[in-house]
């Protein structure tokens, strides 16, 4: 068993998870048995990870988020440059952040601009443009929100910016001098992140709505200038009954991605 893992795994247990997570294999994982315990293939941690947008309060101990972190840092960077900067909150400062921004929505701002960076290009074209649309579709159906609704919208953002409930939040930022290359290694640790969370039998949902109160989260964090933030992350056990954590995004198939030569031809 992993360190950190153990009191989540007996309560996991109890709980008797209701939702399977179907592997592409056909196998099935209970997120809530003893499975989500011990250590996972990275195949099962890739699959088993999903945003999960509803979290139960159980409190996940700062030696488990400083085991993840630190393992996560062997991910590779161009040139070992290691340019990512964590900042790591529960409890009291986590919830005061979240009350100040959820108050700002609730008073009808929605972002601090000027923006830090854009989080997609200004004209998205196909076929990201229906990847995104069938996402947000699928989210807002499993809870019940249409399409024409603000105030349901504006709820789920509240969510949003309340890490879903979440007992730990994550801010990654990067310094602004920092180019593509720079921007790339920290997806390779974002990701491996997500996965260290899963194989603690832990859940994630990382969060670009965060960049847009970069201004309250630098100065409640202390985050310097000179960095900029680029996304939050939600990390904690995964609530399996709610419906929004039903969803299951899908994936393009290999051969849109993808271009193999000189292979014999698949089996
Ligand atoms: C950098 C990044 C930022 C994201 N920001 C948000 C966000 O602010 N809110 C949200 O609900 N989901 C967010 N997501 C989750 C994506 O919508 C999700 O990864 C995608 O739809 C694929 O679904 P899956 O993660 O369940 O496989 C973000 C994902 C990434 C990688």
């Amino acid at each position: 068993m992993l360190p950190g893992a153990g009191m989540i795994c007996v309560k996991r247990v109890a709980a008797k998870a209701r939702t399977l997570r179907i592997m592409s294999d056909g196998t099935s994982l209970h997120p809530g048995s003893s499975l989500s315990c011990r250590p996972m293939s990275v195949t099962e941690a890739l699959e088993t990870r999903m945003t999960c947008r509803a979290f139960r309060d159980t409190p996940v101990s700062g030696d488990t988020v400083r085991s993840i972190l630190s393992t996560a840092a062997r991910a590779p960077s161009s040139g070992n440059l290691q340019p990512w900067r964590v900042w790591a909150l529960t409890g009291d400062p986590l919830l005061k952040l979240e009350q100040h921004i959820v108050a700002k929505i609730a008073a009808g701002q929605l972002a601090e601009p000027p923006a830090e960076y854009l989080l997609y290009p200004e004209n998205l074209e196909e076929p990201y443009l229906s990847r995104r649309a069938k996402a947000g579709e699928d989210m807002y159906r499993a809870i019940g929100i249409e399409r024409n609704d603000p105030s349901g919208w504006i709820e789920q953002f509240k969510r949003n910016m309340s890490f879903f409930g979440a007992p730990v939040g994550l801010f990654f930022a990067i310094d602004r001098t920092f180019l593509q290359g720079q921007w790339a290694d920290l997806g390779i640790f974002l990701q491996s992140v997500m996965l260290l969370a899963r194989e603690r039998g832990l859940d994630t949902a990382p969060l670009g709505a965060w960049s847009l109160w970069h201004r309250t989260v630098r100065e409640m964090l202390g985050i310097p200038e000179s960095h900029l933030l680029v996304c939050g992350m939600a990390l904690g056990e995964m609530d399996d009954a709610h419906p929004i954590n039903q969803v299951r995004t899908t994936r393009a198939p290999l051969e849109e991605f993808a271009v193999l030569q000189g292979f014999e031809p698949s089996a």
